[in-house]
């Protein structure tokens, strides 16, 4: 069985982490799934508009790295599997279709650090998120300690890194570090939302975002004309003024 099920909805997927037993760590064979899925709904002329990201069962959204395979790995290895972990959650940021994370249960390193690399987080009630890194000896090597502070500021990022702290979902809502308490349904629901909007849309929305928060504040306005003005010519444009004129929904065709 692939460590990622996939599940069509139209257009959008849910993905689950398949490892319940290991509580959906991060293996080799994990990474390379995702890796292969990433690139996959990342074409142009891929019709999947969102991802909803969980792990199978109610314990864990992911553990973090597999710990056993790691403890027989050589040096290079671990520099390897750290390298595709990061190239992996860059693919994610920079891909076209968006990342919910929905997590159904605990996430601890690199498990927080998909969660980071995803668009939008979403957590159950018994969920439970950190950057327990330094317990083990390591830092945070899959992004985190750059993009919790993006999230939650420096301060919070600091603390909670350097005591290796774990946040409850509450917590979580309230420095920032997800958006919602909710059920799956609730992620699957906002992935539909999503997938109805313009694609195109949606697409350089989400770079605007993400490019330009890395700018200076002019750069970054500069950034979002450019990407205005590429929908500007585009047949979804065009398509949501007849339907609003018409008083029915677009059927947006993603040119
Ligand atoms: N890598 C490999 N196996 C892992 C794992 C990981 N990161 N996390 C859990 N597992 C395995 C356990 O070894 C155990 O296997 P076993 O049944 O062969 O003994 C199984 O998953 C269940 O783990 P268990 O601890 O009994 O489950 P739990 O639900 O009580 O607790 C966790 C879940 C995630 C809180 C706990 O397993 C844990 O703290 N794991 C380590 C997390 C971690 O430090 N990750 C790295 C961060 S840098």
């Amino acid at each position: 069985m692939s460590a990622v099920q996939i599940k069509t909805e139209g257009a959008f997927e849910q993905w689950t982490l398949a490892r319940e037993p290991m509580r959906n760590s991060l293996s080799r064979d994990l990474v390379e799934g995702l890796q292969q899925h990433v690139a996959r709904v990342s074409k142009a002329e891929n019709g999947v508009r969102c991802v909803v990201l969980t792990g199978a069962g109610d314990k864990a959204f992911c553990a973090g790295a597999d710990l056993k395979e790691r403890q027989e790995m050589s040096l290079t290895e671990v520099r390897e599997f750290l390298q595709n972990l990061r190239t992996l959650f860059l693919s994610m940021e920079r891909s076209r279709c968006v990342f919910i994370a929905y997590l159904n249960g605990i996430a601890l390193g690199g498990g927080t650090e998909l969660a980071l690399a995803c668009d939008i987080r979403i957590a159950c009630e018994h969920a439970q998120m950190g950057l327990t890194e330094v317990r083990l000896g390591i830092i945070p090597g899959g992004g985190g300690t750059q993009r919790l502070p993006r999230l939650v500021g420096a301060g919070k990022a600091k603390e909670l890194i350097f005591c290796g702290q774990r946040v409850n979902a509450e917590e979580a809502l309230r420095i920032g570090l997800i958006e919602r308490i909710g059920i799956l349904a609730d992620a699957r629901a906002m992935a539909l939302r999503i997938s109805e909007n313009a694609p195109l849309a949606v697409a350089l929305a989400k770079q605007a975002i993400a490019r330009g928060m890395e700018l200076p504040l002019e750069e970054a306005l500069s950034l979002e004309l450019k990407m205005y003005e590429q929908t500007l010519t585009t047949e979804d444009r065009l398509e949501g003024l007849k339907a609003f004129s018409e008083k029915r929904p677009p059927r947006f065709v993603g040119r």
